[in-house]
């Protein structure tokens, strides 16, 4: 984990649905940042749906804007941003991420998640079986985050103020 002294930026990473964004809003409550969302700032800038952009250019094009909209957040300063559930997988964005600030993988709480089933807004939610499978492909990566977190015990915002308090002893705050 890399930080230069002039800007701190906190990646929450980890799969669909486990709660990135309405953590990632509270985290940032905590410590007085902005905050981001990773796949809002990509409708904003498109002026598209996801599920839209799927439909238009299909993943490829989906993953090609979301690590052009990912660069120009962290060209800004100090803030919490919340990734979609595939950004760290593909290694440039991984790059990115590790130069930029400290990555927190939202890990646990995976049975709940699944069996809430798919979703229309997300176009990589098929059913319960590919989204568990897509999940223990995944596991690999989400594994290379700076600091992992366990969801299991938490609701989002004991979540958000106990990472909060990770990160003032991991002294990167
Ligand atoms: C994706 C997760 C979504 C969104 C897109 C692709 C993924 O974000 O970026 O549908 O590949 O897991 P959430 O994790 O916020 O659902």
């Amino acid at each position: 984990m890399r930080m230069d002294s002039s800007a701190a930026r906190y990646f929450l990473i980890g799969f669909m649905g486990v709660g990135k964004t309405t953590i990632g809003r509270d985290l940032a409550n905590h410590l007085g940042m902005p905050f981001y969302d990773l796949d809002d700032e990509i409708e904003k800038a498109t002026g598209r749906r996801i599920a839209e952009i799927f439909d238009e250019g299909g993943e490829a094009k989906f993953r090609e804007l979301e690590t052009r909209v990912l660069r120009q957040i962290v060209g800004k300063n100090s803030a919490v941003i919340a990734t979609g559930g595939g950004t760290f997988i593909k290694p440039e964005n991984r790059e990115i991420i590790r130069s930029a600030g400290v990555s927190i993988w939202l890990d646990g709480a995976t049975d709940q998640i699944i069996d809430r089933g798919a979703d229309d807004d997300r176009p990589l939610w098929h059913d319960a079986n590919q989204a568990r499978a897509l999940l223990t492909e995944r596991l690999v990566h989400y594994r290379q985050a700076d600091l992992r977190f366990d969801l299991k015990r938490s609701s989002p915002q004991e979540a958000a103020k106990q990472i909060a308090k990770l990160l003032a002893s991991c002294n990167v705050t």
